[in-house]
């Protein structure tokens, strides 16, 4: 089977940290987040795997090599001379797509879910129309595509990109899966599979909605990113995975939901949780606070530091008795110096912070 998925540009809204890596690469619970997917891919039976990238893919490319082998897998990277949208990218890898008559998946890059593949081919194959669209229930849409079926069926009558006026909640999840056929609907040129491919299937009744049962987040902001990360864990909680740490084992953790890589370093004064992931070579001082965050490779949060809803990215270090809180994120390798209240900020890779930052 094959799959592919939108990856895109160079990730603005999760800057500071797609300055240092391309947003598929940014690790979302200790695992780059292009590897969720693919993974999850992969146990469906995908053996042919298309990055659609509008960027020189090199850091990329040399990731995913061990990637391809680890799984036996072909990944191929379809570059975009310019950027195509959402639909062209589908009309540019046309050979791998249409290669033969099995129906293909679909991915917007910055999504997280359980991914239940299996399931969404199974509904697929069993309507026999043209396309499918993941779908799922949000409270404010209008910062999405909304899809509304036919009364009590999965047929869907409309679909209406990021609308002024409220359509309904159930969103477009961005997982798609099509027949090769809709490939003749598609032409090589900038497009959206949002605003001109899906009103046409739609209109032709060949399109449904499958509803995604679960957690749903689009990940690509960092707001977004960190409650997409505390739904991420409390489905880890929910379904009693090993990738969580042991709070019998290990006394700093408090309220659960949280994953700390085997070679992080926590002090066991420290007090973790809940909501937190620390990454590998990670060091965290006596009596630091953790709540709500991500601390990411070899970061380094020094005594009695206090952290909330934000991102230490690789490399940074927090002083000691700092307060770092609200949405703030640290790029690569910044220090921020000793007893400093960091507030709301954005932090450029390898940048000191030495005065109060609000
Ligand atoms: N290759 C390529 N080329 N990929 C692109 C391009 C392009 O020119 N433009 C966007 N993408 C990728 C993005 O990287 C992302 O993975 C996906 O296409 C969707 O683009 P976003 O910019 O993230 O769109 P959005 O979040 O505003 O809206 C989309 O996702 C929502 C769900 O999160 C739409 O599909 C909505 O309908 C949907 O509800
Ligand atoms: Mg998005």
């Amino acid at each position: 089977m094959k799959a592919l998925i939108l990856v895109g540009g160079f990730g603005t809204r999760l800057r500071p940290l797609t300055l240092t890596l391309p947003k598929p690469l940014v690790e979302f619970c200790n695992k780059a987040m292009i590897l969720h997917q693919i993974e999850s891919l992969v146990k469906a039976g995908v053996t042919d795997v298309v990055l659609a990238v509008n960027y020189r893919p090199e850091v990329m490319v040399a990731v995913l090599k061990e990637t391809e082998e680890q799984y036996g897998i072909n990944i191929t990277f379809s570059v975009e001379t310019e950027p195509l949208g959402t639909a062209g990218p589908l009309a540019l890898a046309r050979d791998i797509l249409g290669k033969d008559d099995t129906p293909f998946f679909v991915l917007n890059s910055d999504v997280t879910c359980t991914y239940p593949f299996e399931q969404f081919r199974d509904f697929h194959i069993a309507h026999g129309c043209e396309g499918s669209i993941m779908v799922t229930k949000v409270a404010e849409p209008s910062a999405y595509g909304v899809v509304v079926t036919k009364p009590g069926s999965s047929i869907i009558d409309r679909f209406v990109e990021k609308p002024v006026e409220f359509v309904g909640n159930r969103i477009n999840a961005g997982i798609y899966m099509f027949n090769p056929s809709v490939l003749d609907r598609i032409e090589l040129r900038p497009t959206s599979i949002e605003k001109e491919v899906f009103p046409a299937v739609a209109a032709d009744h060949q399109l449904h909605a499958y509803d995604l049962q679960g957690f749903w987040m689009d990940v690509g902001q960092p707001k977004d990113y960190l409650s997409g990360t505390c739904l991420y864990l409390s489905h880890l909680t929910a379904t009693r995975s090993p990738l969580l740490t042991d709070p019998s084992q290990n006394k700093w953790v408090y309220g659960g939901n949280v994953m700390v890589d085997p070679t992080a370093e926590i002090d066991p004064t420290a007090l973790i949780g809940p909501n937190v992931v620390i990454g590998p070579g990670a060091k965290i001082g006596p009596g630091v606070r953790l709540q709500r965050c991500v601390v990411m490779n070899n970061a380094n949060i020094r005594d009695h530091a206090w952290i909330m809803s934000s991102i230490i990215g690789w490399n940074s270090t927090v002083g000691r008795w700092c307060r770092v809180e609200n949405i703030t994120v640290l790029g690569d390798d910044v220090s921020i110096k000793d007893e400093l209240y960091v507030n709301g900020a954005s932090v450029l890779p390898h940048k000191s912070v030495s005065a109060r930052l609000q």
